[in-house]
């Protein structure tokens, strides 16, 4: 007897008419008509059943602080850094907590249940990491929230930041970060990676850094941190995240440096959200679009998520952490409006992003929880296309969130018409997908 049997699903692979069987919380069989008796049925009528989505990259100690204590007026990464530097000693630990706890009702609500966040460990109060573990705690039944140490104002740069990073890591955040583009010197920023990276092979840990955030060709850590990853054997454990010098990189060194990413068995953590905005700043005409090589790190075999990064915070007034907007803005600031990019762009935000955390259980396998998003889309191009209405997320196959279906209804000539947007709404002879 199944928990609950699950009918008329589209899979993000193409597959169609396919039944999912849920028991104990996990996936028990996926496939056509499914035989076998359930407790609770429901037909999903062919829109897409997707694992949930998952964001990578983020700051949740930042997150729905906008305006406090100032907006941000020019929109700029450094502003943004200063007024993150105002606001850190007044935080406190419901304040973060708060605002934490209301920025995953969100990014549930949107089927989104899993966040790697870096948190600010430069404050020797650790107030954010201390609330975010207990938060951690606190949701880990429908939500997984993951945590970096990441040393804002540098590893180096800044003094106390070793010690601190190093408590963060006793009280119980898994990953190591670092910045290294923001030490005094390239110097600093090359031993900042050898120490971080050996500090999380010494504890056995994961590395997510943010890495050469710049639009400088020669910020070059993400050199060394391939380097160490393979002299350390830390290989599928290390994620380089922005990488954004490697949009003015010379090509010919970008044709030497990607197979050594490759050989590290590196993710690639790209938030075209926010380098589209805070990339280029310096640039008259052409502008820069501020953002890593995604397509040619795809093509060289480089596994490439997509981050959030910031919502409503000192760096970004914008989003609601919706995963679909991130996807849907790589693919246009990353000429990926082939038809694979496009794929690729939502398997950036689902499966790779899910294995650059290496969430257990994660996917749509017999034996994976059934943690599964219903959109009012037929497939993934058309989820981005419309970014479609999350009509139901499931944790351990029970349902957390729903929305109603998106339709709007004109009156026009006495006549009534109603409009969802979906490929279905489109007249019988262009139907086609
Ligand atoms: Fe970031």
């Amino acid at each position: 007897m199944h928990d609950l049997m699950i009918h008329n699903a589209s899979l993000p692979d193409g597959r169609t008419g396919i039944d999912i069987a849920v028991r104990g919380g996990r996936i028990a069989d996926i496939g056509h008509q499914l035989g076998g008796k359930s407790v609770r049925t429901f037909d999903v009528d062919g829109w897409l059943v997707s694992p949930p989505f998952v964001d990578p990259h983020f700051h949740i100690d930042a997150t729905l602080s906008r305006g406090r204590p100032r907006e941000n007026l020019s929109g700029t990464l450094l502003e943004g850094i200063t007024i993150w530097g105002e606001l850190v000693p007044t935080l406190t630990h419901d304040d973060v907590k708060d605002r934490a706890r209301r920025l995953c009702y969100w990014s549930a609500a949107k089927g989104c249940l899993a966040i790697r966040s870096h948190v600010d460990v430069s404050d020797p109060r650790l107030v954010a990491v201390e609330a975010l573990l207990e938060l951690r705690r606190e949701i880990s039944s429908w939500f997984d929230l993951q945590l970096v140490a990441f040393p804002q104002n540098g590893y180096y740069r800044q003094p106390g930041a070793i010690e601190n990073l190093e408590r963060a890591l006793d009280m119980g955040v898994e990953v190591v970060g670092g910045i290294p583009h923001f030490e005094r010197t390239m110097d600093d920023g090359t031993r900042s990676v050898r120490a971080l990276c050996e500090l999380a092979e010494r504890r056995g840990l994961l590395v997510d850094m943010h890495c050469d955030e710049t639009d400088d060709p020669m910020s070059r850590h993400i050199e060394t941190l391939a380097y160490e990853t393979t002299r350390l054997g830390l290989n599928g454990r290390v994620s380089g995240s922005h990488l954004t010098s490697m949009h003015s990189m010379d090509n010919y060194y970008v044709s030497k440096l990607l197979p050594l990413i490759r050989e590290a068995e590196l993710f690639a953590i790209a938030n075209p959200l926010i380098n589209i905005t805070i990339q280029g700043r310096h640039d008259t005409y052409p502008k820069r679009r501020g953002l890593t090589r995604i397509r040619e790190m795809l093509a060289e075999g480089i596994p490439v998520a997509l981050g959030h990064d910031c919502v409503m915070d000192p760096w970004y007034a914008l989003g609601s952490h919706d995963m679909l907007e991130v996807a849907k803005m790589a693919v246009h600031v990353g000429h990926m409006t082939g038809v694979d990019d496009m794929q690729a762009m939502y398997e950036s935000v689902t499966t790779t992003a899910a294995a650059a955390m290496r969430l257990e259980g994660y996917g749509l396998e017999p034996g994976c929880h059934a943690d599964l998003v219903v959109l009012q889309a037929s497939n993934p191009i058309e989820a981005m296309r419309i970014q479609a209405t999350r009509l139901q997320v499931l944790r351990r196959g029970e349902i957390i969130a729903s929305s109603r279906p998106a339709e709007s209804r004109l009156c026009i000539g006495g006549a009534e018409v109603s409009v969802d947007f979906t490929e279905r709404n489109r007249p019988a002879d262009a139907d086609q997908s």
